[in-house]
C-alpha cells in the first residue's frame, strides 16, 4: 500500500481467568485508541507543546481494522517474551497470514526476568513470520477494566509504533540514536508523567525532551504524539516497497 493504509489486525486471545477474555468492546475500543493515535485525533493531542507541533506527525495515514478475534482459554497463567503464545505447539495460537495482517496477542500477564512487561513487538526485519506481530498483556489492552497507570489503551499504540519501525525515542543507549532527525536526542528513558520542559544534556547540547512520544516510556496518559520524522519511517515500511507492504 502507499500513502494511506488501513492495516488488517486479528486479536489472538489466551485467556485463563474470565476477567482475561477480554470483550469484544474492550477490543473495539482499543482499535480506536490506535486509529485516533495514529490519526493525530486523540483528544489529548492539544497538550502537544507549542515547541513540538511544527514537527508533530498529525496524522500518520495509517489506520487499523477488526477483521478476526480468535480465542483460546489456557491453564497458563503467566507468559514469557519468548514467542510461546504465537504457535499452538507451545499453547498458543497460530498467526493468521502475518505478511498481510497484524496479529495481535493478548494473554493473561507477562513477565521478563521476573519484571512485568506490558508488551512487546517484532520489527519489519520479522515481516511474514510465524511470530511477528504484537503481544499485550491484558491488564494493559484496551481502557475499560484495564490497569492504571497504563489503561488508555498507549501499549498498543507504542508497541504498533515498533512493528512499524520505530524505535524508543532514546536509542535504546544513552544519548542514543532513534534514526529520527526530528526528535530531540536524549539520555535514557522516562517514566510517569514528567513536567513539560524537561531538560537533558548529550554531547553538550542541551534539549528539551520529547517525552510526551509515544515511543518513549511515560505513562499512557503523558503520552500523546508521534513526530513527522516518525511517520516518515512509517510510511516507508507500509509503502509498496517497503518491508510491510503486504499489509
Ligand atoms: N515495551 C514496553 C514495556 O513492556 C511498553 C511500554 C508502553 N508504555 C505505555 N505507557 N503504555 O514496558
Ligand atoms: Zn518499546
Ligand atoms: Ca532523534
Amino acid at each position: 500500500a502507499d500513502g494511506s493504509v488501513e492495516i488488517p489486525v486479528i486479536v489472538n486471545v489466551l485467556y485463563n481467568t474470565a476477567a482475561e477474555n477480554v470483550s469484544d468492546a474492550r477490543i473495539a475500543e482499543q482499535i480506536a485508541v490506535l486509529n485516533a493515535d495514529y490519526a493525530g485525533t486523540n483528544s489529548d493531542v492539544n497538550k502537544i507543546p507549542s515547541e513540538f507541533v511544527p514537527v508533530g506527525a498529525g496524522d500518520t495515514q495509517v489506520r487499523f481494522r477488526l477483521v478476526n478475534t480468535i480465542r483460546k482459554q489456557t491453564a497458563t497463567k503467566s507468559w514469557r517474551t519468548n514467542d510461546a503464545m504465537k504457535q499452538a505447539s507451545s499453547g498458543g495460537i497460530d498467526a493468521t497470514n502475518p505478511t498481510n495482517y497484524l496479529n495481535i496477542w493478548v494473554v493473561s500477564k507477562m513477565t521478563s526476568q521476573g519484571k512485568t512487561i506490558l508488551g512487546y513487538a517484532t520489527f519489519p526485519e520479522s515481516a511474514g513470520l510465524w511470530n511477528d506481530g504484537v503481544v499485550i498483556a491484558a491488564p494493559f489492552f484496551g481502557k475499560t477494566g484495564a490497569s492504571s497507570p497504563f489503561n488508555l489503551g498507549r501499549t498498543a499504540t507504542h508497541e504498533v509504533g515498533h512493528y512499524l519501525n520505530l524505535r524508543h525515542i532514546w536509542g535504546d543507549a544513552n544519548c542514543g540514536n532513534d534514526q529520527v532527525a526530528d526528535t530531540p536526542t536524549q539520555t535514557t528513558a522516562n517514566y510517569g508523567k514528567p513536567t513539560y520542559p524537561l531538560y537533558n544534556t548529550c554531547t553538550g547540547v542541551q534539549r528539551s525532551v520529547m517525552f510526551m512520544n509515544y515511543m518513549d516510556y511515560v505513562d499512557d496518559a503523558a503520552m500523546f504524539m508521534f513526530s513527522a520524522g516518525q511517520k516518515a519511517r512509517v510510511q516507508s515500511v507500509v509503502a509498496s516497497t517497503g518491508a510491510r507492504a503486504g499489509l
